[in-house]
């Protein structure tokens, strides 16, 4: 049945002229934040319809829905007055993008058995539009080898899956699994039809079947439960070679540390905090097998030998820490049995080309590219780099000098060389 409150109904003007989203809300605690992402929807200009399932309505009330997104909310498949109004085949056939948010892992589940045994399962295989999953759940759900095998089902058959984020759970969990948040949503929405998505991206598709790995941002390193040791990367060069990468055709896996950059569509993401972490997740990745690793991460040299339980209190003018070694992630990959293409990044501020190469020998890489990071146009936070690339000297290849350009040309650039180097 449909919810019968009274508002008002977007016109068929607008219906046509803007994009159409058919928003699917299953059974989840984080249908909460669906609403809220309704309004972003509608105020970022697109028409939405909204369709529940019988677990989201235990959560959130139809009427919710309809009240912000100004049309009636679809909750039934076998309903005759629902289908004499929009029934399945004219939603499926109305939308220009689905987006279940949140998916539950049960939705997830039966989307994955091509299931259609109610409104939105049936939508959703009727649909020729671009199907994008938001998964919410609780971690341990979340990282069952089940859930992730139904995902990676749903990537095979070219849907969306968005990376949940990582935090706190509603369950006193922490962990991933959270959906989020409804501006990231929309900013994912928007960019497909930017073009920006995988499915519109016109790139060559230089690395169709390959599986890249790439660290981006800072890590953190503790020094007591409320400070830490990090520096200022924003993550914005990772996250320009994961769309870079994804656009030349690779499944791409995203190692992040905290930064606050949306997750590109079609990019698994992994949120890891210290270095530490990021070579145990790495070791796992590469364990499992994959093709190219790129590491832009700004990883921290060093953490405190002890990491205090409690916060350092104030004593005396001046305090001593004492910082131990963190491990070379990249330098400790480029060993590893199942060893990638390796690239690395080298952040100088001198003598830019001499410990560049340094980096590319000692950390025996496959190929290096260095940014001047004293420069305050490009390099640590900045939309722009320019970067100067060396190849190992058993590829015979002359370095390559890019240019100062944004971060998604210069990643483009960085994509064709290492494909050039045989990656
Ligand atoms: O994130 P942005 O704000 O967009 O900024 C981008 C950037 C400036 C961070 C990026 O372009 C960059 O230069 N990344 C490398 C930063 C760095 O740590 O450089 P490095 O010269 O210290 O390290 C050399 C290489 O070893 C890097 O690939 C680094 O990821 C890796 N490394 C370093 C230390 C460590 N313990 N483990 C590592 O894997």
């Amino acid at each position: 049945m449909q919810a019968t409150a009274t508002s008002s109904s977007s016109s068929n003007a607008t219906l046509q002229t803007s994009k159409n989203i058919l928003l699917g809300v299953t059974g989840g605690i984080a249908a909460y934040k669906s609403a809220y992402l309704v309004r972003r929807l509608k105020d970022a200009g697109f028409a939405v319809r909204v369709v529940m399932t019988a677990g989201a309505q235990a959560f959130v009330t139809p009427l919710t829905f309809q009240a912000l997104s100004g049309e009636p909310v679809h909750t039934s498949l076998l309903d005759p007055e629902a289908e004499a109004g929009m029934g399945h085949i004219e939603l499926a056939r109305w939308a220009d993008l689905v987006l279940v948010a949140p998916a539950s892992a049960n939705a997830i589940s039966r989307i994955t058995a091509g299931a259609a045994d109610d409104l939105l399962t049936t939508v959703i295989l009727a649909t020729a539009a671009p199907v994008f999953i938001s998964p919410a759940m609780n971690q341990q759900m979340w990282q069952n080898q089940i859930t992730q095998r139904n995902l990676q089902t749903l990537r095979d058959y070219q849907f969306h899956v968005i990376a949940p984020d990582s935090g706190s759970q509603a369950c006193g969990d922490v962990g991933e699994g959270r959906m989020p948040e409804p501006e990231d949503l929309v900013a994912i929405v928007q960019s497909h039809f930017q073009g920006q998505a995988p499915t519109t991206s016109k790139t060559n598709q230089i690395l169709k079947g390959k599986h890249v790995v790439i660290t981006a941002g800072p890590t953190r390193e503790a020094l007591d439960p409320v400070r830490y040791v990090s520096n200022h990367s924003s993550g914005k060069m990772g996250f320009a070679l994961a769309e870079a990468c994804r656009d030349a055709g690779a499944r791409v896996t995203l190692l992040a540390g905290p930064v606050s950059l949306p997750t590109p569509t079609g990019v698994e993401r992994i949120n890891i905090v210290s270095a530490r972490d990021l070579l145990a997740v790495s070791d796992k990745i590469v364990d499992a097998g994959c093709d190219v690793f790129i590491a832009t991460a700004a990883v921290a040299d060093y953490r405190a030998e002890h990491i205090a339980d409690q916060k350092i209190k104030k004593q005396g003018d001046s305090l001593t820490l004492t910082l131990v070694k963190n491990p070379d992630i990249v330098a400790t990959i480029a060993k590893h049995a199942k060893r990638p293409f390796m690239v690395g990044f080298a952040a100088e501020t001198q003598r830019m080309e001499e410990y560049a190469r340094g980096k590319l020998e000692t950390k025996q890489l496959d190929m290096i590219a260095c940014n001047d990071v004293s420069r305050g146009d490009i390099g640590f936070a900045s939309d722009d780099n320019a970067m100067t690339v060396f190849f190992s000297d058993r590829f015979g290849l002359e370095k390559v000098i890019l240019d100062k350009a944004s971060k998604k040309e210069i990643a483009a650039r960085l994509v064709e060389c290492l494909v050039h180097a045989g990656a």
